[in-house]
């Protein structure tokens, strides 16, 4: 596919230049669609030739790179050559990149693109991804919404390139907050509240709790008592707590199914806590640990030995904090799953707690540091839900799903739908996640139901749009047997858009999995849809006359069978969803 054209053009400027083609591979590119101008389908730019040495940068660079384009053979694949401004462009013969796009795509639908040689360093090896990660008993809000369909994004792409994946959620589950929590719950909890709803019940319990504790001492010791208690390991404490944790665990797999998400392991801080003595021993050991004035111990992180950056890795009253079990937690997931790499998924805020993570972990003489990586998103603001502020996940893909049926029904397409329900949760979700995923994660961004909804547009609602009217194209085609040796149909110019912009395909993923942002390969999926809805409309079959239905359904039938795959990859399984 991409690749066989690449090295095509690749072979030929190894022959002129006399370099290895492997040189070149890389630096050839597909030209997007949507900013052509000719009709060239790769090119190769004249600074990347500069970098190879393939043309000296002194003298008449025009000159010379049209003097090496002039040399170039043309051939049955790569048809014309030309050296056009700041490259050198290439024009494949359109029959050969219909029929080999093609044949990849149904010899293996589940390689194309990913299978690419320009992937090569993104293939095999072991990630763990650790995302979602809320807190019992507290809001899961817009941030942890953000990590979940980020994280699983990151998950689902590493695998579609061949890697292992271990997916965790890695639960605040331990901590202060658990001795209100254990408190608040053994004077006002309600065992039939937890069990009808878990995560509404705990979550009531601890707000009352904390707002009880600020004027009043005796809950604020009671707190610390139960803390004490679980500390110490005492069975029944330790059996509520487990209770809290296990009914959460149990609602959120529930949830995170709508969202298509799982995990391999819910581990939490409480995994930790008890490591976290053997890591301070350790740092002690090496020499890193300090003990302040506030008699607090700190790990210095200035480099330059003045303490003017450090972490706080134990109170002075002698307990950890979160850092202190993320160190903790970092090196008992490497020594269990010996991954080659690590991925967080978290808002910005934590962007210096993961430095420090890091820095603490090289400074321990641990290499794979640099091999693990934080993944920062910016903030959302103003989601929320008929309830309210956003306070729980459920709330927010029920009103996806609420307000997805309600626009379904006012432009009456609910009505040909079996499960209108079902259809509008997977719509009005994909749309959630396309809103998100559009711009890079970094920036924060308002939210509003209506944009994220609307029908036109660059939104998830066009892209569910799109595939399923491919799909029910390729249903209804489907006894129409249209041989695959005969590609003369896709020569038409509608076609040939989407097979350049599918030329791209493995570059966009190179690109998504090099900035671990889903933006480049979103982007790169609605153009596909665009340039569907062009074919659709400029190739019509319902009411045209017998002849030209006759000639623009095969045209239609095979754009559908080249993009479905890809809209199902990509939209359903691969990347975007579970
Ligand atoms: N539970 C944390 C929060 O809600 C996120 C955990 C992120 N992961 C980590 N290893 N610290 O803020």
């Amino acid at each position: 596919m991409a690749c066989f054209f690449r090295r095509r053009v690749a072979l030929q400027l190894a022959e002129v230049c006399g370099l290895s083609e492997d040189v070149f591979i890389p630096l050839i590119c597909a030209v997007p669609v949507s900013k052509k101008q000719s009709s060239a389908d790769l090119r190769v730019s004249v600074n990347s030739l500069l970098q190879t040495g393939a043309v000296p940068a002194d003298g008449d660079l025009q000159r010379r790179t049209q003097a090496l384009a002039n040399q170039m053979k043309r051939d049955a694949v790569v048809e014309e050559v030309s050296a056009a401004r700041g490259g050198i462009h290439f024009r494949l013969n359109r029959l050969a990149l219909a029929q080999k796009l093609l044949e990849q795509l149904s010899s293996d639908p589940d390689g194309f693109g990913v299978k690419s040689e320009l992937l090569r360093h993104h293939q095999g090896g072991r990630a763990l991804v650790e995302f979602s990660s809320p807190n019992i008993a507290k809001k899961f809000h817009a941030g942890h919404l953000r990590s979940t369909i980020i994280g699983n994004f990151i998950a689902n792409l590493k695998k579609a390139l061949g890697k292992e994946v271990i997916r965790v959620n890695y639960l605040g589950d331990w901590g202060m907050q658990f001795g209100l929590l254990g408190a608040g719950f053994e004077r006002f909890g309600s065992q039939d509240e937890l069990r009808t709803h878990p995560l509404e019940h705990l979550f009531q319990v601890y707000v009352q709790v904390n707002r009880e504790a600020e004027c009043d001492e005796s809950v604020r010791s009671a707190a610390a008592e139960f803390f004490r208690r679980l500390e110490r390991r005492e069975e029944q404490a330790l059996a509520l707590w487990g209770q809290f944790r296990e009914i959460t665990v149990d609602e959120y797999k529930r949830i995170y199914q709508r969202l298509g998400v799982h995990f391999d392991h819910y581990s939490g801080e409480s995994f930790h806590h008890h490591q976290t003595q053997s890591v301070l021993d350790e740092l002690m050991t090496r020499g890193l640990l300090k003990t302040s004035q506030k008699g607090t111990a700190v790990v210095d992180l200035s480099g330059a030995g003045d303490m003017s950056s450090y972490a706080t890795l134990v109170r002075s009253d002698g307990t950890s904090l979160y850092i202190t079990r993320d160190v903790a937690a970092a090196l008992d997931r490497k020594q269990r799953f010996g991954f080659d790499e690590m991925i967080y998924v978290t808002d910005k805020s934590q962007t210096v707690h993961f430095q420090q993570l890091f820095h603490i972990l090289r400074a321990m003489g641990h290499q794979w540091a640099e091999r693990c990586v934080h993944v920062a998103f910016g903030l959302v603001q103003g989601m929320s839900t008929r309830r309210g502020e956003v306070v729980f996940l459920e709330d927010v893909l029920d009103e996806a799903r609420s307000r997805m049926l309600n626009n379904m029904r006012q432009s009456s397409t609910s009505k040909e739908l079996e499960e209108p329900e079902q259809t509008a949760e997977r719509v009005g979700i994909s749309a959630l996640i396309i809103q998100d995923f559009r711009g890079p994660l970094m920036s924060d961004y308002k939210f509003d139901w209506d944009k994220v909804l609307q029908a036109h547009g660059d939104t998830g609602v066009f892209l569910q749009y799109t595939h399923a009217r491919l799909c029910s194209l390729l249903r209804r085609h489907v006894r129409e047997t249209y041989s695959c040796s005969d590609v003369s149909p896709l020569v038409d110019s509608r076609s040939v858009s989407v097979l350049q912009h599918l030329l791209r395909y493995d570059e966009v993923l190179l690109q998504t999995v090099n900035e671990l942002q889903p933006r480049p390969l979103v982007n790169f999926l609605l153009t596909l849809s665009h340039l569907v809805a062009v074919a659709h409309r400029e190739l019509p079959v319902k009411g045209s006359p017998a002849a030209v239905a006759q000639v623009n359904t095969p045209v239609r039938f095979r754009i559908a069978s080249m993009c479905s795959y890809l809209s199902d990859v990509l939209m359903m399984k691969s990347c975007l969803s579970s």
